[in-house]
């Protein structure tokens, strides 16, 4: 047993990263083999997963485990019951899990229920597309601000009260989580806003999965392909004054700026 385990148990919220084993932490690989039981989102499943020890109890709670409307409930109260016997529970979230995985609801149960916990963080899927791509997320002179946004609502719909001067920033690169179906929408929006269609964007499919897909576009052919896609793999668009691929670094200049 671990110095974190103690008698009331102890919940580890790990992240995944986005699904290649290899870009987990040590820290994680390590919470994993020492659990007495994994609580797993889907994408936080597959060969992830074979780091559990042994003797670790696996438990999925993703959408596909069922009970979509009572689904966080029943997470916090398994979260609760299984700490309550002692045992060391790992929370598996996808990517890195302070990002778009609804953590607070959890954070706020386990704290309510005087349970102790950590956070461990990770590789957002964000940083890994980049990175399968080629690209860097933020350039010295044309992407100084780097956003994570999510295409959908509680509803899946895009959000009502997006903020559109913040998307459509030129001088940004924009990471889009959860919105393959609503970037016709968005699409339409940032062109009204003021960024060309003809702006770069990556389709990143599947990260860090054996059947990844990297589409290099721009975010008028994105919301054109994405108008009649089926989606059936996780996927986030990235858009915004991208590096092209082959393109020379923007600066030699050795001065310090990032
Ligand atoms: C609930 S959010 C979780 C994000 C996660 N916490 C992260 O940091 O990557 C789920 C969304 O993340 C993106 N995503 C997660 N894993 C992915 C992967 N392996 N490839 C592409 N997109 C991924 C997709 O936009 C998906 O709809």
């Amino acid at each position: 047993m671990t110095a974190l385990a103690q008698s009331t148990g102890f919940v580890s919220l790990v992240s995944a990263g986005p699904g290649d084993p290899e870009l987990l932490t040590l820290k994680a690989a390590r919470r994993m083999a020492e659990a007495d039981v994994i609580l797993f989102d889907d994408l936080a499943s597959g060969p992830v997963l074979d780091q559990a020890g042994p003797q670790t109890e696996l438990i999925a709670v993703g959408k596909r485990a069922g009970r979509p409307s009572a689904r966080q409930e029943h997470v916090n109260a398994l979260l609760i019951g299984h700490a309550r016997q002692g045992r060391r529970v790992v929370r598996l979230k996808s990517g890195d899990a302070g990002i778009f995985g609804r953590l607070e609801e959890e954070l706020i149960a386990l704290t309510g229920a005087g349970i102790p916990f950590e956070i461990v963080p990770g590789v957002t899927s964000a940083s890994a597309a980049a990175a399968a791509a080629g690209l860097p997320l933020t350039r010295r002179l044309t992407a100084r601000r780097l956003q994570f946004v999510t295409g959908a609502d509680v509803t899946g719909n895009l959000p009502e009260d997006i903020n559109w001067a913040a998307i459509a920033d030129p001088g940004a690169t924009t990471v889009v989580f959860m919105g393959q179906r609503s970037f016709p929408k968005l699409a339409d929006g940032l062109h009204a806003h003021g960024l060309p269609p003809s702006t770069p964007a990556l389709f990143a499919e599947a990260v860090g999965h054996p059947h990844q897909r990297l589409v290099h576009t721009t975010i008028g052919e994105l919301a054109v392909m994405m108008r009649n896609a089926e989606v059936t793999q996780p996927g986030l668009i990235l858009y915004g004054p991208l590096a092209l691929r082959g393109e020379k670094p923007q600066s030699t200049d050795p001065d310090s700026t990032p």
